[in-house]
Order: structure tokens, then sequence, then C-alpha cells
């Protein structure tokens, strides 16, 4: 082998989900630019899939300037392949090169071969994520492997996400590419499917015949795709502790340590933008949802709390089975207590549609027709007032005022009558937005029916399915999904199966209180990192060791709980909330990412280092002590270290830290900040 400069390294970073929204992922891939470009400059590019329907939006096309890379890509180009390079259009502007895996649809079969006869990897004809994931595979091993042949003054890293982009990870070890190799695991496959039925996996997780269970689910040539990059891989990763143990035990090789999942945070000048943001926001969700339950809009919006739940339709993984039965058991325990307030319970999950439902598009328009209605009748009260009142010259004053009871012309109370019986309706405001293609089967929609929470009047708790992800030009509810979250009071992510958990997260940097569980790789983070998450508005319900009914109990309470916050106290726990913020900062997660990196040049290229590595990476535990006491600099567990010293580390790297050490009185609106800058920890 080449003797490469490890200590200027290229990185590529290869993923389905550049530049191509699907789920999680392309949150990780995206929001960790800004610090990888930082740290890499133009040695960053990343690698993923030409999608035409959304790369014009995602990406400004530019020259390739590496010489390198050109003249790889223009024998690409002559050999059929369609590609596109240029900036991803999100904070840091990374460099992007997007393959187009259908130009090379006619290798498909030679490639599938090779697989078959190098790694002895099956790929049945009719599976296309299969299929994709081979031509993908192997137009990246090529790509790659003639960079490095190029390349030979720099050591090369390529670090790979999910299966879907890791079949160049077994094919570079059999043609010995002379670079380094990390794969993350974002899931395991076969978790994933084991979940989604009815089995006990968590229990069991120690005793599948993993051969067999892949393949009674027709994964196992996906599985063995995975299961051969976790073991070729020179660094394999995941994102969670439980994750890892998962891979540990259902693709046989324990991880080299944990990668959690950050966010790019971004502080507001004005440290309370983002409670004016939540009522700003709510005002469009109570537009919403004065339309959508016209006829029967009959309880106070100032006492209504939006509650929610998002994400991949994975109806028992991600938890919308125990969500629905609690709201139930929620919605008897407001009755019992007479308790003022209302609940409306959004459930954001895309489903097959055919259209948005007449009833729900009918409820905006007929409120919009009352509103515009009203609108125009004060607009011409407000000039017969002036109009009278500017006539005024001198005299008998009244004359010059409007006597109330004329306000209305016979005509305007025609009309306004006219837009308030349009309001009657004889049926119940509906549970779900759009037609549904499954209507009868939609497992959401049969636990409804089941369970009878129909919009009634009487009931205390209201849902609302909205079976597709949210957009500012929805005609109902008009926002992007950031901002309905932040309009919302609670997000409600009771998972079954989730390695990490983008949704919740998200929440806390918007400073939404949300439910996590302990099967999910964020709340076990949250659980480990805070001594007691729920004072900062991280709930986190026991799906491990609890029954499934002691479960439901415990969320019910959750929810119960928080409705019985003050306005008050549901601001202050906003605030904490959204104080964690610096947690989940890639500035401070994204030194596992570098810590495996390092680890992964020092494995392939040993001799370069002259000290050795201590091979696990994943140290960071700071534990946060109860609020309000003042927070100071959280500690890192079993050691002397605090985050103070961990920012010092990180600033040492060029990489500034925003709010560190920052604290506020458990107080609002008027908050005394205490700049805080001591090394002594609290504990
Ligand atoms: N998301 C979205 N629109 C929605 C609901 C979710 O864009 O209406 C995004 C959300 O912001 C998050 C991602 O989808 O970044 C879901 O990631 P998560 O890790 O929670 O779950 P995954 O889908 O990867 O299992
Ligand atoms: C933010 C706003 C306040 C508003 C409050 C409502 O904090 O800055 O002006 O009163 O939200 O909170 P709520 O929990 O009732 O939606
Ligand atoms: C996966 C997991 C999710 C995780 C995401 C990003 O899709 O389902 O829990 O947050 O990847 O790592």
């Amino acid at each position: 082998m080449n003797h490469r400069d490890v200590k200027n390294p290229f990185l590529f970073e290869i993923s389905w989900e550049v530049a191509n929204k699907v789920g999680g992922i392309y949150t990780v891939i995206r929001s960790k630019a800004p610090v990888t470009v930082h740290e890499f400059g133009d040695r960053y590019c990343l690698i993923g899939p030409l999608n035409y329907a959304t790369a014009a939006a995602e990406v400004e096309p530019e020259e390739v300037t590496n010489w390198s890379m050109k003249e790889i890509l223009d024998g690409m180009s002559s050999q059929g392949i369609k590609w596109m390079y240029g900036r991803w259009l999100i904070e840091g502007a990374p460099r992007v090169l997007l393959l187009d895996t259908n130009s090379i649809i006619d290798r498909l079969d030679s490639w599938k071969t090779d697989l078959w006869n190098f790694a002895g990897i099956p790929s049945p004809p009719n599976d296309t994520e299969t299929n994709d994931a081979v031509l993908f595979g192997y137009l990246v091993a090529w790509f790659l492997g003639d960079f490095v042949s190029r390349e030979r003054n720099k050591a090369v890293i390529a670090h790979f996400h999910e299966w879907l982009s890791s079949v160049a990870i077994p094919l570079m070890r059999k043609r010995r590419t002379d670079l380094t190799t990390i794969f993350t695991t974002h899931a395991t496959l076969l978790g994933r499917y084991l979940c989604a039925g009815s089995v006990d996996f968590y229990n069991n997780i120690d005793k599948f015949s993993v051969d067999e269970e892949a393949g009674k689910r027709g994964i196992y040539h996906r599985y063995c795709v995975e299961r051969a990059a976790a073991h070729c891989c020179d660094v394999f990763t995941t994102v969670s502790q439980i994750t890892a143990y998962e891979a540990e035990h259902l693709l046989k090789r324990k991880p080299d340590g944990v990668l959690p999942n950050g966010l790019n945070v971004m502080r507001f000048s004005a440290m309370h933008e983002f409670q004016n943001l939540h009522a700003r926001n709510k005002e469009k969700i109570h537009k919403f949802v004065r339309g959508h339950f016209y006829g029967h809009y009959d309880f106070d919006l100032d006492n209504t709390l939006y509650f929610f739940t998002a994400g991949r339709y994975e109806y028992r993984n991600k938890g919308v089975d125990m969500f629905i039965e609690s709201l139930a058991r929620l919605n008897s325990r407001l009755k019992q207590s007479n308790s003022p307030m209302t609940v409306v319970a959004f459930i954001i999950m895309p489903a097959t549609t055919q259209s948005f439902a007449i009833e729900a598009l009918k409820g905006q328009a007929v409120t919009k027709q009352l509103e515009e209605t009203v609108k125009d009748i004060t607009d011409r009260i407000g000039q017969r007032i002036f109009e009278k009142a500017a006539r005024y010259a001198g005299g008998n004053i009244q004359q010059a005022v409007m006597d109330p009871k004329e306000l209305l012309t016979n005509e305007e109370m025609v009309l306004l009558k006219r837009r308030v019986i349009a309001l009657k309706r004889g049926t119940l405001p509906p549970i779900v937005t759009h037609n549904v293609v499954d209507d009868a089967t939609d497992p959401i929609l049969t636990q409804i029916r089941r369970i009878q929470l129909f919009n009634d009047p009487t009931d205390r708790v209201k849902v609302i399915f909205h079976p597709e992800f949210l957009s500012s030009n929805n005609p109902l509810i008009g926002l992007d999904y950031e901002d309905f979250v932040r309009a919302c009071h609670l997000g409600v992510f009771p998972s079954y199966y989730e390695p990490w958990g983008y949704t919740p997260a998200e929440c806390t940097l918007m400073g939404v209180p949300s439910v996590t569980t302990n099967l999910s790789g964020f709340g076990c983070y949250m659980d480990e990192t805070i001594e007691n998450p729920s004072d900062y508005g991280i709930y986190i319900v026991d799906r491990r060791m609890k029954s499934v009914e002691e479960s439901v109990q415990q969320l019910t309470n959750y929810m119960l709980e928080f409705c019985q916050k003050t306005r008050r106290q549901r601001i202050n726990q906003r605030n904490r909330t959204e104080r964690l913020s610096d947690l989940l900062d890639w500035k401070i997660l994204g030194m596992e990412y570098v810590r495996a990196r390092k680890l992964a040049l020092h494995r392939a290229y040993p001799d370069s280092f002259v000290d050795d590595l201590d091979d696990g990476f994943d140290h960071y535990r700071p534990k946060i002590q109860r609020p309000p006491s003042a927070l100071g600099s959280p500690r890192i567990r079993g050691s002397s270290f605090s985050v103070d010293d961990l920012t010092e580390q990180i600033e040492d790297l060029g990489i500034k830290m925003q709010n560190q050490g920052e604290e506020e009185e458990d107080e609002y609106p008027f908050p005394r900040i205490v700049r805080r800058r001591s090394r002594d920890s609290i504990r």
C-alpha cells in the first residue's frame, strides 16, 4: 500500500438519503454538514442517488474542480453513466455527487452475478430497492476505486450510512481498494421487521435464528448485504446503545462505537423568540381547528392543547397504537374530572390517499367565507360610522354617532345568517383529513373506530389523522412541519422500535416538550444525560421493564399531568426544554464522528501513527441535574471532565460554541441572563 497522509484525508460520505429525503438519515446528513464542511472543507464530498424529481431543488450544479474526480466522471459519462455534481443547497453548502442508477441498468445482471460469485449474496429479480442498492454500490465502488488510484498522497475515508448504500463495502474489500471504511447502521433490517410484527423482540433478541427469520420475511438478501457491510468495514457503528446491542445480536458484530445523532443548533438573538414563534404559529392551528370543527366548535381555544405524533407510517414501531389507546383513556379522565381543557391530537403519518376529504375542505371553506363576510361587513360598518361622524357640523352629537341597533343593515343581517346557517352540519367533524385508499383496513382508523374517539362534542380529546406530511402549501394546515411543531404543546412518540428518533429531538430544539421511550435511542440518551428528564419536558415512557398496560397508564398519566399545568408552567417548561439544545448540538456530538474517523485511519494505516488508540469512542455522558437550581456546566459521567472542558477542546478545533455556560432564571418573561464561565462543575 501507498504511504498516504492521514492528517489531511479526503472524506466521502455515502447515503441513499443525500439530497433525497426519505426519513431521519436525511436529517443526520443534512444537519451535520456545517460541522463536517468546517473540518474538511473541499476534502469533503457526499455521494447519493440522482433523483431527478428533487435534485434540481436540492443541488446547484457546479464545475468539477478536482482533476481526479473530473477525469473519473468524464470516463463514466463516456460509458453512459449520468451524474450531477454541485453544491447541496443547505447550510455549509457541501459538495455532492449524485449518481443516476437507472443510466447503468444494463449492467444490473452482470453485477448481481458478480455479487453472488464473490460474496454469495443473492438478489431476486423484482426487489427494486435491492436492485438500486446493487447499482449504486457498484457505481460508488467504481468511483472510489478510481479516485484512490489517482489521488495517491492523501488517505481516503469512505463513510457509509445504512444498508442501501453499503454494497460497495464488501466489494471494495474484495478489490483491496486502498481506503478506509466506516459503516453506520441506523437500524437493523431484521430488527425493524421483527418489531413491526407481534414478536416480543427485546426479551428474545439473543435467541432469534437470524437467517431463518430474515428468510421468512422475504428480506434474506437485504440482510446479507447489511451483514456483509457490517463485517467488511474497518469501523462499524450505530446511532445508539440500544441499536448497538441489537446489531451485536442480529448482525453478529459488536459495533466499535456509537455515533449519536445531533442537530444543527441555531439560537435566536432574542432569547424568547421561540416562545413568540409558538404563539404565532399556534394561531394558524387555531384557524384550522375552527374550520375543521365547524358546527361543533364549542370548546375554548384558550384552554386547548395541541398534541401530535409524526413520522413514517410504522404503526407499531412508532407507538401510534399506544398513543391512540392512551388518548382514549385521557379522554375519560378529563371527562371524569370535568376538566376545562380540550386536547386536539394530531397524527401526521403519510398513508396512500386519493385526495383531501371533501368534508375537511368544506370546513375550511365555510369558515373562510364566514370570516370574509364578517370582515366585509365590519369594514362597511366602519365606513358608515366614519361617514356619519365626519359630517358632524355642530348641534346634537347623537345624530353624528351611529345607533348600535342600526349597525347592521337588513341585507348584511341576511348575509350573516346565511353564512351561519352554512355552519350547521349533520355529521361529526372528520377524524381523517384525506380519502385513505385502504380506509377499511387502515390500522390507525381501525383502532380509532374501535375505541370510538369520534370527535363527539362531549369528547375532551379530539383526534385528527392527517395522512400526508405537512407543507405550507397545504390547503388545510398551511404550515411547514417545523412551524407546526412549534405551534404544538406536546410531541408524543411512544416508539417500540426507534434506533434514535429525531422527532422528539427536534421538539427539544424548538422548546416543545415531548414524550419518548426507553426503547428509543434518543430517550435512552436523555435518560443517561439528565437527572430527571421530565422536569425538562422530556417524558420517558418505560416500555422495557413494564407491561403494555403499565406503559399505557404511564403515558396517560404523563399527558394528564401535562393538561393540569398552568400556562405559566408550560412557558417555564418550554424554556427548560429549549435549554437542552446544546446537548444535541453537532458541535458536541460530531466529536464522536471525529473519533470514528481517527479509529478508521488507525486501523487501515497503523504504521502512520505513533500513538496507540483506545478503540471505544463513545465516552461523553454529561448528566444534568434538576432545575431550577443554577444549572452550571454539566459534568461528564465518571470523570472530572465537564462540558466546558469539552467546549474548549471543540473550540481548539476552531468550532465556535454558542451559549455554552449561559443560564437564566426559571422565570418568564423577564429572564436574568447570568454568564457562567466557571469551570467548576456543580456535582
Ligand atoms: N418529518 C418531516 N415531516 C413530517 C414528519 C417528520 O419532515 O411531517 C421528518 C422529521 O423532521 C425527522 C424525520 O422526518 O427529521 C423522521 O426521522 P426519525 O429519526 O424520527 O424517524 P425515521 O423516519 O428515520 O425512522
Ligand atoms: C408564548 C408567548 C406567550 C403566550 C404563550 C402561550 O410563551 O410568548 O405570549 O401566552 O406562548 O402558551 P400556551 O402554552 O398557552 O400555548
Ligand atoms: C432510522 C431510524 C430512526 C433514526 C434515523 C436516523 O431511520 O428509524 O430512529 O432517528 O434512522 O438515525
